[in-house]
């Protein structure tokens, strides 16, 4: 049986005020078969993992390199040092944004498992890729080679539509679970058991409205939230929808 998991990723978000008020409700999000993580700010982990041991951090980038000359890098190792168990890898505001192409993906993922820590592969299309009908080529593109040299065994993947994210459009549940099908296919073909097993988050504008239907698909294990989970109540909604599937 696979656990459902809800990461919050804060973006650039966030305070040791809403670090505090996620610790003081932490029991209300976890259950027996939720787990929950928050990627705050890289900033905010040290003085959580100190004040709030309870809670399961994660970081929202880490650096391809291991040390050395690489200014304003955070390497994986580091961030497992000061209390981060999960890292977001490829994120599409990473790869919009900051130029994370599908090889520096890979470089990341290995990184991080050589650090022990779970990478979190987000892969999505763009509303041009779905309207040109190019979607399962590029996620199928994504995993093979964002996870090139990945260990399948650690490794979370987040399928999040690019055209979904922020924009308050949310994949209907059975766009989201056609997807979700496809990756654990592509997983099962590489490795069978590990299909059964891994966990698959859906993201993009998941809200306490819409989280229900989406976490009631079979493929889907959890989400991975953005904006709703700036706000602990709305987040605390996500996390019971996800405690009833
Ligand atoms: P959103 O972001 O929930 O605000 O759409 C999701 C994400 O970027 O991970």
């Amino acid at each position: 049986m696979r656990h459902n998991l809800v990461i919050a990723n804060w973006k650039l978000n966030g305070s040791i005020k809403l670090i505090n008020s996620f610790a003081n409700e932490w029991n209300s999000l976890t259950t027996a078969n939720v787990q929950v993580v928050v990627c705050p700010p890289a900033i905010y982990l040290s003085a959580a993992k100190e004040q709030h041991p309870q809670m399961v951090l994660g970081a929202q980038v880490c650096s391809a390199y291991q040390e050395g000359a690489y200014t304003g890098e955070l390497s994986a190792a580091m961030l497992h040092d000061v209390g981060a168990h999960y890292v977001l890898v490829g994120h599409s505001e990473r790869r919009a944004l900051f130029g994370e192409t599908d090889e520096v993906v890979a470089s990341k993922i290995a990184a991080a498992q050589q650090a022990k820590l779970i990478p979190v592969l987000c892969v999505g299309e763009t509303a041009s890729e779905r309207s040109a009908s190019l979607t399962e080529k590029v996620i199928l593109q994504q995993l093979e080679k964002g996870l090139l040299q990945a260990d399948l065994h650690r490794l979370v993947i987040a399928y999040e539509p690019v055209w979904a994210i922020g924009t308050g459009e949310t994949a209907s549940p059975q766009q989201a679970q056609e997807i979700h099908a496809l990756i654990r296919g592509w997983v099962a073909q590489q490795d069978a058991a590990v299909a059964e097993t891994i966990q698959l988050l859906y993201g993009g504008s998941v809200k306490p409205a819409n989280a229900g239907e989406l976490f009631q698909q079979k493929d889907i294990d959890g989400g991975l939230i953005g904006g709703a989970s700036l706000d602990v109540e709305q987040f605390k909604a996500i996390c019971t929808a996800a405690q009833e599937r």
